[in-house]
């Protein structure tokens, strides 16, 4: 059986990530910050016996190691980066930046998703194709940054796509692959109602570029229907 982990899996794309791989027959280590208040999630559990709820707040280096100890026997085929915040207030640009929520959003959106691979790095190797997604955004892409704000949430992005290309090239020799992909402007908490896509879309258009991945794509950046980004 595949086994897929999700950060941030009681919302948004998470909870929808955790909802179409256990309908297609996952394992789903369900992971979030608030088990005991994440009520849509373990609705969704109850449904679906193969979705197994995990307290993890990434920002927690140390709850990332517990967990990794915890599971140390599991193999994990698809390792979902997926948690992230937005960071950015209004009448908070550049002139009156916030740089406590600076350096929390790089924490989670940035430095998070590299400790998971670190620290799951022995569960992947337990798997025939392993996987590490990372959940991106165009708005981390300089080339097509023409509107410039968003500062906090634009390097992050940025940041983390950097990291995982360089990941992507120190753990191709191991055979393991790295995946960045922009969701689209998805109507969630974060995208806002006015996104251009529901979540079953970008979930379901996301998991078709996830089982088409092949190793020669390691470390490319993906729209949620396969095209290229540019970075
Ligand atoms: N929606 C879009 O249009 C869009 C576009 C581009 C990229 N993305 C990316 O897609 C991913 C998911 O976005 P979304 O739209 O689903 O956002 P969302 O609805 O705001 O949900 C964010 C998820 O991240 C979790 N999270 C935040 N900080 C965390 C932490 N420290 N530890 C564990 N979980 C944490 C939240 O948990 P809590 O409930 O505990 O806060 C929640 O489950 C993000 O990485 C986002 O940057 C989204």
């Amino acid at each position: 059986m595949q086994t897929v982990l999700i950060t941030g899996a009681n919302r948004g794309l998470g909870l929808e990530f955790s909802r179409q791989y256990a309908q297609a027959g996952w394992q789903v280590i369900a992971a979030c910050r608030n088990p005991n208040q994440a009520e849509a999630l373990s609705e969704l559990a109850r449904q679906y016996p193969l979705i197994k709820i995990e307290a993890l707040d990434v920002a927690d280096l140390s709850q990332i190691d517990a967990l990794a100890a915890k599971l140390s026997d599991h193999k994990i085929d698809v390792l979902l980066n997926n948690a992230g915040v937005y960071g950015d207030k209004s009448g908070h640009g550049f002139g009156q930046l916030d740089y406590q929520s600076w350096a929390n959003t790089l924490a989670i959106n940035v430095l998070a998703p590299v400790k998971l691979a670190e620290a799951f790095l022995p569960n992947l190797q337990r798997a025939d194709q392993p996987l590490i997604v990372a959940l991106s955004c165009l708005m981390g892409s300089i080339s097509d940054n023409t509107s410039g704000g968003s500062i906090l949430y634009r390097s992050s992005k940025a940041g983390l796509n950097a990291a995982l290309k360089s990941l992507s090239i120190d753990l191709r020799p191991s055979a393991v692959g790295v995946l960045i992909l922009h969701p689209g402007w998805v109507r969630t908490d974060m995208g806002g109602p006015n996104g251009l896509i529901d979540v079953e879309e970008s979930v379901s258009g996301m998991r078709t570029v996830i089982d088409h991945f092949k190793l020669t794509e390691t470390g490319r950046f993906f729209k949620y229907d396969g095209v290229a980004l540019p970075w």
